[in-house]
């Protein structure tokens, strides 16, 4: 794999008016959602709620690529055929989440470090042989009284480059995700400092570790208030601010920024991403690798039942195609 496949893979990617799902709940993740709906989380279900994303007629015109679990990536749909072709036959390119989870920092109560890169080597072989094509690894970052720590930040800025780099070696564009929760109270003034010096010391490790750019993304939070925060910025500062510190810190090399939702409501998540592009002059596109904001109506509208399928993919397809307009800037 040159580095112009990888590149031509990450801006596939980020195609006008296109943007990535993110379906890579770990278990106790899934079980969490699944629970919303009063379902239990089987192998079976989860199989059958993802195989209904995944079957979504013309998704593949809003959807890029699609980011599994490692069970998904193995899975058999109830026909017989696979999740992973399904997406291939649906024009969305396969992914994988890599890591292994945040664990608790050593010596920072309350902080957390990813852990994944123990034989990571291995790991990336088998994900492309089963067809992934790009990867995606989340390091974590709370904001708080000393929070995050010089600890924290440089710990998950050197893992996720180390991986960055390791997934590039098997062929996969690493999708780099950096989140600072917007769980607390802290004004979006915290956020934007936070997320500014965790954006910078992710480019510096990535720098090091000799990563190329040009076939990486990024996947930032947005720079929004805290959600217990009692001044919530509106959508116009959520936009200009976070526009602002991606253009301090993220060179222009990188072909895109997909967010995550982490969180915030479907319509806020639509609706600060259009701003943003409405705003112009980006040096890379400005995307969507949303999860919940793009599962929570479909999750809502299917509830386990067989019946409910075409209302769950109707829903999908409405979170897609609102993200999609979001994503040149055109929804509003
Ligand atoms: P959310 O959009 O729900 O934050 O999920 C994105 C994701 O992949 C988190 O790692």
């Amino acid at each position: 794999m040159t580095s112009a496949q990888l590149a031509d893979t990450a801006n596939a990617l980020v195609a006008d008016g296109k943007g990535i799902l993110a379906a890579d709940e770990s278990s106790p993740t899934i079980k969490k959602r699944f629970d919303s709906i009063q379902i239990e989380s089987t192998e079976e279900n989860r199989r059958d709620y993802r195989d209904m994303l995944f079957s979504t007629p013309d998704a593949g015109e809003f959807i890029s690529g699609a980011i599994l679990f490692d069970e998904t990536i193995r899975q058999t749909a109830a026909d017989g055929t696979t999740l992973v072709k399904k997406l291939e036959s649906a024009g969305i390119i396969p992914g994988i989440k890599v890591d292994m989870g945040a664990k608790p920092l050593a010596g920072h109560p309350g902080e957390t470090v990813t852990e994944g890169l123990d034989g990571l080597r291995a790991r990336l072989e088998d994900y492309a042989k089963l067809g992934a094509r790009f990867t995606k690894w989340r390091g974590v970052y709370s904001i708080g009284e000393a929070m995050p720590s010089a600890a924290c930040i440089t710990a998950n800025a050197h893992a996720l480059a180390r991986y960055a780099a390791l997934a590039q070696e098997a062929g996969l564009v690493p999708i780099v995700e950096p989140e600072v929760l917007m769980d607390g109270d802290h004004s979006i003034d915290d956020c934007e400092e936070v997320t500014e010096e965790v954006l910078r010391s992710v480019y510096n490790e990535l720098a090091i570790q000799e990563v190329s750019l040009e076939g990486s993304l990024l996947k930032p939070n947005m720079v929004i208030s805290g959600q217990d925060c009692p001044e919530q910025a509106g959508v116009a500062e959520v936009a200009e601010r976070t526009v602002r510190c991606l253009k301090r810190t993220v060179p222009a090399a990188v072909p895109g920024v997909v967010f995550l939702s982490g969180g915030q409501n479907d319509e806020l998540a639509t609706e600060h991403l259009d701003a943003m592009n409405k705003l112009g002059d980006l040096p890379w596109k400005l995307s969507f690798s949303y999860g919940r904001a793009l599962q929570a109506a479909p999750l809502k509208a299917w509830s386990g039942q067989a019946a409910n399928l075409a209302a769950g993919q109707a829903a999908f397809l409405e979170r897609a195609k609102a993200n999609s307009a979001a994503a040149t800037g055109t929804y509003a």
